[in-house]
């Protein structure tokens, strides 16, 4: 038939194929099957009355699952309408409106007898092979007489005068096409997810219309609780997502794709995935697939719910998979991973004998209060026996990021995260005693395993459970009578420690590899060794260092890395995990997006300076962080190196202080005394106990601190010289003009261009003159410097300094021998301390010097 008419009538392509369609559709009479001649008038009927035939779809049109090839196209057959084979399931069809078969607006499922009819009474509907109505549009009787599907991908019903009365453009199903408008109002629906456009230009990603777990605003320069007049949102043709509104002087670009601004044969779309995530595709024609340009949730892990309920997300090494919690519960589909978990035995049937379930690296996904309560600061116990004794409770998060607080979920679902970087531990309760997770194994072997293997593993697990839990409440207990030396020996107790007690994630070394690119992308490099940007299997940013000169057996360093991993404070940088393998020392952190506070405190150029304000949360916030280290975790910590390059930012210019407990891993042999084969202070930082063979206590950091806050205030390094100082060391020269009243002086020139609270920067002063006393007993404790920062306490008038020469008893030998050494050095202001020694390296052999980090009592 088709070369009968093709060499008959020759009519352009387009026209000559969807006559054919049309035909059938519309009567779906036998003899279009044979290449009967009858076929041949017909054609020319619907040639000359329908010129527009392409485009236009009149009532009583009928599309069948069973004909994949008969379809209602636009006028150049960039978009069509008609049914989708199901690659997953042969038996089932999608009934939508697709760009080369990749699907832009969908009507529905069916099996092999569904029909798509457009009624003559103007409906349109989707029916399955029963005749159930699965989809209509419910716009019979309002006079529509045709339908187009336009090149835009955009599907209309209108009436005599050509006005649209519905259209797939403002009845989007899951995904918006390039230049469609969305509006506020509307919704993007896949499952259980839905997206909308608040009136305030938010975007949010909503499960099941209760739970907002992503929420992106206009950007900061705009209110994000103001209401706009009447947004909208279109993804331009460029791939930017645009937010237009009469209340905006200008539209206002709210995501770019990573192909923005590409050319080529492909359109773009935006669509909310089955998975919950929303993102943004381009899609080459006749390719018939799309690929991704942008997610707005980079961590799939963090869509509420896409493990179902009691399921818990995992990352294997390189995608998110979903799993059970534990031993404790089982797949509520064996088939299908995303449907969730539930209880053996529940809790329900369990009146006395419920108990929790604990997880390490562990989060209930803790967004809208809808399904928990307020969070409240409560610490890990309360956290979990308040869950255990509440009726309503059946889970519960507390956060290890410094604000210990819990949240308990009362609704029935919860939606769980598992990552060695999350700082936090969940509680579940279950039926009977708590079982351990079982990753799963070769399922064919396992499955293949006799019942009698069966029941010995599990009698393995249970004593294993069993015997496990015990010696965890030994280690905790052991941890909290603080005696490190008691549970340092073995590394098997040591294992079940690092799982009790948020210890870090051990990795290997071709791990860190792998994630560091070959350890490619150089972020800097300190005194301990070099630092690498990583990226974990689940996306998380985190810096590596490469440890250099580690002096220390396997045993040790393992028990000084669980001392600093458990030491959690929001003005530190987190330890996420280590690699000890052969010679390899690698310790993971958190990845801090602002670097460190030297690249702010000494550049020249005046755009990357801080305003006061922030440069003071800095200094408090640092303040906090040693504190913290010494006042307050369990194993205190001398941090020893205190500088600018150790105090990195985050994205909010919060201060985290990092390389806190790494002293000791150089320097491990005695905690007090020793001969320092390599030093690793900093010269400036470095408080003159440090040169004088005297013990090194938390006022030695008190020191360096006090260096790092003098230079905050002033922008200069502390060990600069110039004419500007008559050549004196600064901070006695800083003293000098403080004592005479010529604070301004001091202060950083950029400083004088700002607003800037003048008692806050005089109480900042003060406070660095009391850290550099000579002498430590004259220095304040940490705390305190927080007090005197925040105003709390009165503060003295500093005393002057001094130098340390001749000063400090029982220095004369080491004193001379640095003398020798600085009566050669190039700067002449040296001579007056020791501390501003260029080099230790040079002298380091002479010194005998305290060791880097101490433990002491209280
Ligand atoms: C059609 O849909 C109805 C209602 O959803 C369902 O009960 C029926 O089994 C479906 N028929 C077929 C053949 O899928
Ligand atoms: C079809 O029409 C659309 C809109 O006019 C245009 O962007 C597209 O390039 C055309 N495609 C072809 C193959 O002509
Ligand atoms: C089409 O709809 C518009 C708006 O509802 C109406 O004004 C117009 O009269 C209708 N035309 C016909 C022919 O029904
Ligand atoms: C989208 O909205 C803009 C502004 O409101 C309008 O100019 C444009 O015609 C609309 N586009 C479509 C396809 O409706
Ligand atoms: C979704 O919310 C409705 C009503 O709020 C509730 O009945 C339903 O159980 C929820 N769905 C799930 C999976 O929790
Ligand atoms: C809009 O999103 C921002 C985050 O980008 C959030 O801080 C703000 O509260 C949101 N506003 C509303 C009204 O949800
Ligand atoms: C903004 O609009 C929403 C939805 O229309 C409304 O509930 C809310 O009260 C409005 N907020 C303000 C500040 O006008
Ligand atoms: C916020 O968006 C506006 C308009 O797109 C832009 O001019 C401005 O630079 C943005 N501000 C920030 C802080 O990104
Ligand atoms: C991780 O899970 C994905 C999806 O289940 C699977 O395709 C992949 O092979 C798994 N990778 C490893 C290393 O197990």
């Amino acid at each position: 038939m088709s070369k009968l008419s093709s060499t008959l009538l020759k009519p352009p392509l387009a026209r000559r194929k969807t006559a054919r369609k049309k035909k059938q559709t519309h009567s779906k009479m036998a003899f279009l099957s044979s290449p009967s001649l009858l076929s041949l008038p017909f054609l020319l009927l619907l040639l000359i009355f329908q010129p527009h035939i392409s485009a236009q779809i009149s009532p009583g049109s009928t599309l069948l699952a069973t004909d994949l090839n008969t379809t209602w196209n636009s006028p150049n057959r960039t978009f069509s309408f008609g049914f989708l084979p199901n690659n997953e399931n042969p038996s089932s069809f999608l009934a939508s409106i697709s760009y080369s078969r990749v699907p832009i607006w969908k009507a529905g499922t069916v099996d092999l007898g569904g029909t798509l009819q457009f009624q003559s009474n103007g409906n349109l509907r989707l029916l399955n092979g029963s005749g159930f109505i699965i989809w209509q549009s419910g716009t019979e009787n309002l006079g529509i007489t045709t339908a187009t599907l336009d090149d835009s991908g955009n599907f209309a019903l209108k009436n005599g005068s050509s006005v649209t009365l519905w259209d797939t453009f403002n009845n989007p199903t899951d995904t918006i096409l390039q230049n469609q408008n969305f509006s506020s109002g509307k919704t993007l629906r896949s499952g259980i997810y839905s997206f909308h456009l608040t009136m305030s230009g938010n975007l949010t990603l909503t499960w099941n219309e209760s739970i907002i777990y992503w929420n992106q605003g206009l950007n900061s320069s705009f209110n994000s609780n103001r209401n706009l007049s009447s947004p909208i949102l279109t993804l331009q043709s460029t791939g930017i997502l645009t937010i237009f509104d009469l209340s905006l002087p200008n539209p206002v670009n709210v995501v770019y794709s990573s192909d923005y601004s590409d050319n080529g044969d492909f359109i773009r779309f935006l669509r909310l995935d089955s998975d919950g995530n929303l993102r943004v595709y381009s899609s080459f024609r006749g390719s018939g697939i799309a690929i991704d340009r942008w997610s707005a949730v980079l961590d799939q892990c963090r869509v509420f719910g896409w493990c179902g309920n009691m399921g818990i997300c995992r990352y294997n090494d390189t995608d998110p998979v979903c799993g059970c919690l534990s031993e404790n519960f089982e797949a509520s589909d064996p088939n299908d991973s995303r449907k969730g978990c539930r209880r053996k035995q529940e809790i329900a049937n369990c009146p006395n004998s419920a108990t929790m379930l604990q997880m390490e690296h562990t989060q209930f996904l803790t967004y809208f209060p809808e399904l928990s309560n307020e969070p409240y600061s409560g610490g890990i116990t309360a956290c979990r026996t308040n869950c255990l004794s509440g009726a309503s409770c059946v889970a519960s998060t507390v956060l290890a990021d410094g604000t210990g607080q819990c949240y308990s979920k009362l609704g029935n679902f919860v939606s769980g995260y598992q990552s060695p970087s999350l700082p936090s531990t969940s509680f579940v309760k279950v039926c009977g005693p708590a079982l351990a997770y079982q990753p799963p194994s070769n399922s064919s072997q396992t499955q293949k395993n006799s019942s009698k293997l069966n029941a010995r593993v599990i009698a393995i697990v249970v004593i294993a459970t069993v015997l496990g839990l015990i010696l965890v409440e030994v280690g905790l207990w052991c941890g909290l009578c603080r005696k490190n030396s008691k549970f340092g020996g073995l590394s098997s107790q040591y294992a079940l420690l690092e799982y009790a007690s948020g210890a870090p994630v051990q990795f290997s070394f071709k791990d860190l590899q792998r994630s560091t690119k070959g350890f490619g992308e150089k972020l800097g490099a300190g005194g301990f060794g070099t630092v690498y940007r990583g990226v974990l299997a689940n996306r998380t940013v985190v810096a590596v260092k490469q440890l250099e000169g580690i002096e220390q057996g396997e045993k040790q360093f393992r028990m000084e890395v669980a001392t600093i991993s458990s030491t959690h404070h929001l003005n530190l940088v987190r330890l996420i995990g280590f690699c000890s393998e052969g010679r390899h020392r690698l310790l993971v952190y958190e990845f801090m997006k602002n670097g460190s506070l030297d690249n702010f405190l000494f550049s020249t150029g005046s755009s990357e300076k801080l305003d006061w304000d922030t440069q003071f949360n800095i200094a408090l916030g640092t303040a906090r962080g040693i504190t913290y280290l010494h006042e307050e975790c369990r194993d205190c910590i001398v941090h020893c190196d205190i500088k600018p390059e150790n105090i990195l930012l985050d994205e909010n210019f919060n201060a985290k202080v990092s390389d806190f407990g790494l002293a000791k891993l150089v320097n491990p042999k005695d905690h007090r005394y020793r001969s320092l084969t390599t030093v690793r202070g900093t010269r400036g930082y470095l408080a003159p106990e440090w040169l004088a063979n005297l013990p090194i206590t938390s006022k030695s950091d008190v020191y360096s601190y006090g260096m790092v806050l003098l230079e905050i205030v002033s922008g200069r390094r502390n060990f600069d010289v110039s004419e500007e100082t008559g050549r004196k060391k600064f901070s006695l020269w800083a003293y000098e003009e403080f004592d005479r009243g010529n604070i301004g002086n001091i202060v950083d020139n950029r400083l004088a261009e700002q607003e800037v609270d003048v008692e806050q920067l005089y109480r900042a002063i003060q406070v660095s003159f009391w850290c550099i006393q000579e002498q430590p007993s004259q220095r304040p404790s940490m705390g305190k410097v927080v007090q005197m920062l925040e105003g709390i306490v009165v503060i003295e008038k500093p005393p002057a300094p001094k130098t340390m020469e001749g000063s400090l008893t029982g220095i004369s030998t080491s004193v001379s021998a640095i003398s020798t050494f600085v009566g050669s050095a190039p700067a002449p202001s040296s001579s007056s301390s020791p501390l501003a020694l260029d080099s230790f390296s040079v002298s380091r052999r002479n010194i005998e010097k305290a060791s880097s980090t101490s433990t002491w009592n209280g």
